[in-house]
């Protein structure tokens, strides 16, 4: 963690090699970190590490408010995060998955109609070993944000995790 971060509580949501990666560097920048995964048995060695394991997806977006999202695809996106529902509202959503730009707008708006806002990113490195550091992705979103996902566009700028 450089002098200028500041820790910030963080859902990392897939933890398939990227989402696993980025929750190992958040949580090697002191980040305190919530994982959830499809397959449980995938987040042992993040939690050995000091992350929180949730069981369901409602609990990882209950446990903060910045949630990134890395899963394949972004159908998969909306699947994961739709029992969630209303709890939603007010989170901002850092979507690293890839897909086309057309989904990105879909994926988007879907979060935007449940009240959270959204940022989507472009992971531009390969998944490193755990306990190495993300280089950097690109981030955008669609309208302009406010306070919620003000620490994610300060991680981004900073370079990543
Ligand atoms: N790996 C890289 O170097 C890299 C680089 C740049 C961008 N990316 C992008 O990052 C994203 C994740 O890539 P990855 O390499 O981490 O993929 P991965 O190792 O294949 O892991 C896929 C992840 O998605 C989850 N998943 C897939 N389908 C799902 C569904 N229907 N419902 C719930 N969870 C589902 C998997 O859960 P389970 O564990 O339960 O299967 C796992 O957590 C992708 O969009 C990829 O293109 C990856």
């Amino acid at each position: 963690m450089t002098s200028t971060d500041v820790p910030h509580a963080l859902t990392v949501i897939g933890l398939g090699e990227m989402g696993s990666a980025l929750a190992a560097a958040f949580l090697d920048g002191g980040h305190p970190t919530t994982v959830w995964n499809r397959t449980p048995r995938k987040a042992a060695a993040l939690v050995a590490k000091g992350a929180r394991q949730v069981s369901t997806v409602a609990d990882a977006v209950a446990a903060g408010p910045l949630l990134v999202v890395s899963v394949k695809g972004n159908t998969a996106v909306r699947e994961v995060l739709e029992p969630a529902g209303a709890a939603l509202a007010g989170r901002a959503v850092l979507n690293l998955t890839d897909g086309t730009s057309a989904e990105a707008r879909t994926t988007a708006d879907w979060f935007t109609d449940r009240g959270a806002e959204y940022l989507h990113g472009q992971i531009m490195t390969i998944a490193r070993p755990s306990g190495t550091r993300t280089p950097w992705c690109s981030t955008a979103a669609p309208r302009r944000c406010t306070t919620a996902s003000a620490p994610c566009w300060s991680w981004s700028a900073a370079g990543g995790a």
